[in-house]
């Protein structure tokens, strides 16, 4: 992707594909680097439209982005969120002869189908719960109702993070059952429902860069799904996180590579699938050991921005020579990294937009802070809000603490209507230090 012959520098023409704050992270990262010659994104967000050209091509329109790729030589495509994923962009691209970076669609599989994931999982033998998939609403209601609480009850499909509710009551249960498969709130992504045992534990995320049986792990990490501090209230696409998590030590890191991502790899090798891009497990670390709550097919959100921010080197170089099947080495920077999300008054259910943004100027000027840009938009001299999830505040610190003072005071920088975020984010670690 990038020969370079000593002393002289060659540049590639990239594109990112997504509107959110990961995306932000990558082109942050990306733009960093002396190989880009011309950066893209599609569609892009205030804070990216800083640093990338905009592409007004929404990221499920594939055969657009694909044909745009092509008439302006893009080199090389990374793609951000899921759902262009599972609609086959990578397949799009790679028909033309086009350098993208993420799964095929019969790869994304392991994300777009929660009942694809389960079978693969326990097939090749990876810890996860266990469950039971349901296509009739009246099975799974007489299956609940003898099964003890709590359980989980997930979409089959895509949900934006919102597709899986861990239920305390029978009738909580029924009722998100009814939701999923009678009155369709998710589409047809609930038509078909997982509904598996509850692990108790502490939940983390393990992201490698995966092409085919070689894989690179990235930094470990923690996010906090739940909307409201102590972990309460509905998932969301995740609330904060922060860059490495204590929780994943160096034992349990080794069990999660051997019991979990290799197996993974064999099992997809096996299955005759091709994967390419970056593989997250989402984890519970549970006195049994580390367990799958899910398999995605790409970078998280939010907790793309810490590791991403914690990742020394050429970014760009890493990711095509690891492409290529080149030999990477991903250094880790040793600050702590951590991302406050700030969220539209709403959210996850129905967010406010178009409130104007106050203070981030102020806020970007702080030593060591960082703001990346979610659902933002552009109207004359003002950045609005056009989302559930608008920024991520983020800072680094030599110790969590630190980088957790310094984000706080950059948030109350920041303003506008209906505003709120979390307070807790990384507070869960505090109890693995001295
Ligand atoms: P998922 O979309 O499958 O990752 O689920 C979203 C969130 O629901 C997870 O991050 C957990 O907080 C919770 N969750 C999912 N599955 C389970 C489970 N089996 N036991 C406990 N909590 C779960
Ligand atoms: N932060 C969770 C996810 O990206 O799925």
């Amino acid at each position: 992707m990038i020969p370079q012959p000593e002393g002289i520098i060659l540049t590639v023409k990239v594109l990112v594909v997504g509107n959110g704050g990961r995306e932000h992270a990558l082109i942050w990262r990306i733009a960093q680097s002396s190989h880009v010659k011309e950066l893209y994104c599609a569609k892009g967000n205030a804070g990216i439209w800083k640093i990338a050209k905009r592409v007004d091509i929404d990221p499920s329109n594939i055969t657009s982005l694909a044909e745009f790729a092509l008439k302006r030589g893009i080199d090389f495509t990374v793609v951000g969120p899921e759902a262009p994923l599972v609609e086959g962009i990578v397949d799009e691209f790679e028909k033309r002869g086009l350098c993208i970076f993420g799964p095929t669609k019969k790869a994304s599989k392991l994300e777009g189908s929660k009942a694809f994931a389960k079978a693969f999982m326990k097939k090749y033998g990876i810890p996860t719960a266990d469950y039971k998939v349901f296509e009739d609403y009246q099975t799974a209601v007489k299956y609940i109702k003898n099964s003890s609480v709590p359980l989980v009850v997930k979409a089959d499909g895509l949900a934006a993070g919102k597709g899986a509710v861990v239920c305390f009551s029978h009738e909580e249960a029924i009722k998100t059952l009814e939701n999923f498969m009678i009155k369709g709130v998710l589409g047809s992504a609930g038509k078909r429902v997982v509904v598996e045992e509850y692990l108790e534990g502490e939940e983390a995320s393990y992201i490698v860069m995966v092409n085919g049986e070689k894989y690179v792990p990235l930094p470990t990490s923690q996010d906090h799904k739940r909307l409201l501090d102590g972990d309460k209230g509905p998932n969301t696409g995740g609330m904060g996180a922060y860059s490495p998590t204590p929780i994943i030590d160096s034992y349990t890191e080794k069990r999660i590579r051997k019991e979990i991502i290799e197996r993974a790899l064999t099992g997809l090798k096996k299955e005759g699938i091709y994967f390419r891009g970056f593989l997250y497990a989402g984890l519970m670390i549970t006195s049994e050991g580390p367990k799958v709550l899910e398999f995605n097919v790409r970078l998280g959100d939010p907790e793309a921005q810490p590791i991403l921010m914690r990742i020394k080197g050429d970014f760009l170089k890493a990711l095509t020579d690891f492409y290529e099947g080149k030999e990477i080495n991903l250094e880790e920077d040793r600050s702590w990294a951590i991302d406050v999300v700030i969220a539209s008054k709403g959210y996850p259910v129905n967010p406010e937009k178009g409130k104007v943004i106050k203070g981030l100027e102020e806020a970007e000027k702080l030593e060591k802070v960082i703001v990346f840009h979610a659902g933002t938009d552009i109207k004359g001299e003002s950045i609005i809000t056009s989302g559930g999830r608008v920024l991520n505040v983020c800072a680094y610190g030599d110790t969590l603490k630190e980088a957790k003072e310094r984000v706080y005071s950059a948030l109350s920088l920041i303003h506008f209507e209906g505003m709120h975020y979390r307070k807790d984010i990384g507070d869960k670690a505090f109890k693995y230090f001295d």
